[in-house]
C-alpha cells in the first residue's frame, strides 16, 4: 500500500472553525475531520502517484490505459476529481449497496455492470470507504473472474478496526477512526452527500431518522 493521511493521531475540526458548511447541516455534525482542502490535496496527489506509474501520454493503445471503475453511488465524487491528468483512463461506474443507515447488513448487492469490458484490461477500481472489505472483496472477486490484465484498487478512506475481510487495496487518501463518516460523497440515508467536507454526524441525528 501507499502511504496514506493517518487521521486517526490528528484533532478533528469544529464545526465553527470551517466555511461552506450548509446551514441546515451545520446543526447535525458534531466535528469535521476532513477538510475540504486536504481531501481536494490529497486527490490530486493519488491522481499523480497512479497516473506516473501509467504513463499515457496520448500515444498508448487502449489496452496500456486503465479502465477506472467507479463503485456507486459514495465514490462518485472523488472518482470526478481522481481521474484528471497525469491518470488518463476510460471509465465505467458499478452500483453496489451494503448499507442501510449507518450499520453495513453484510449482504452485498451489486447492480448491472457489463463484464464483457474487462477481459484483458489494466482495471483500477475506485471506491470511497473500506470497512468491514466485503464490498470490495465481491467486486474483486467477480473482476479477476473475468480475467483483467491486472487490478488495482483505490480508496479514498480506510476503516481498518472494522475490517471483517482482507482486500489487497493499492493506494488509500486517508486512514480514519472508527466513526460514521458522511460528506464527499458518502451519505447516511442518501443526505449529507454535497458536504465538501468528510465530518461526523451527532449521535441524536441517528436516533431521530
Ligand atoms: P464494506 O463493504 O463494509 O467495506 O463497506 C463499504 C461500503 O459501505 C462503502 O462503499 C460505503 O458506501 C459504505 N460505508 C462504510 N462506512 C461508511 C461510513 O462511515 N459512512 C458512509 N458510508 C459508509
Ligand atoms: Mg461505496
Amino acid at each position: 500500500m501507499n502511504n496514506p493521511i493517518d487521521m486517526r493521531i490528528l484533532q478533528p475540526f469544529e464545526v465553527n472553525q470551517l466555511t461552506i458548511i450548509p446551514s441546515n447541516y451545520k446543526d447535525d455534525l458534531k466535528e469535521v475531520l476532513i477538510p475540504r482542502g486536504l481531501i481536494e490535496d490529497r486527490i490530486s496527489k493519488l491522481s499523480e502517484d497512479i497516473g506516473v506509474k501509467s504513463p499515457v501520454n496520448g500515444k498508448c493503445n487502449l489496452n496500456d490505459m486503465y479502465f477506472a471503475i467507479c463503485i456507486l453511488r459514495g465514490a462518485s465524487r472523488f472518482f470526478n476529481d481522481l481521474i484528471k491528468w497525469p491518470l488518463e483512463a476510460e471509465t465505467d461506474y458499478w452500483p453496489a449497496n451494503s448499507y442501510a443507515g449507518t450499520t453495513s447488513t453484510g449482504a452485498v448487492k451489486l447492480g448491472n455492470f457489463d463484464l464483457t469490458k474487462i477481459p484483458g484490461r489494466k482495471v483500477l477500481l475506485v471506491e470511497d470507504i473500506i470497512d468491514t472489505g466485503r464490498t470490495l472483496n465481491e467486486i474483486r472477486r467477480e473482476i479477476l473472474s473475468c480475467n483483467p490484465l491486472s487490478l488495482d484498487i483505490v480508496c479514498l478512506l480506510d476503516k481498518p478496526s472494522r475490517r471483517e475481510v482482507e482486500v489487497p487495496v493499492n493506494y488509500v487518501g486517508f486512514t480514519i477512526p472508527d466513526k460514521f463518516v458522511v460528506g464527499y460523497g458518502l451519505d447516511f440515508n442518501e443526505r449529507y452527500r454535497d458536504l465538501n467536507h468528510i465530518g461526523v454526524l451527532k449521535e441524536e441525528v441517528y436516533q431521530v431518522k
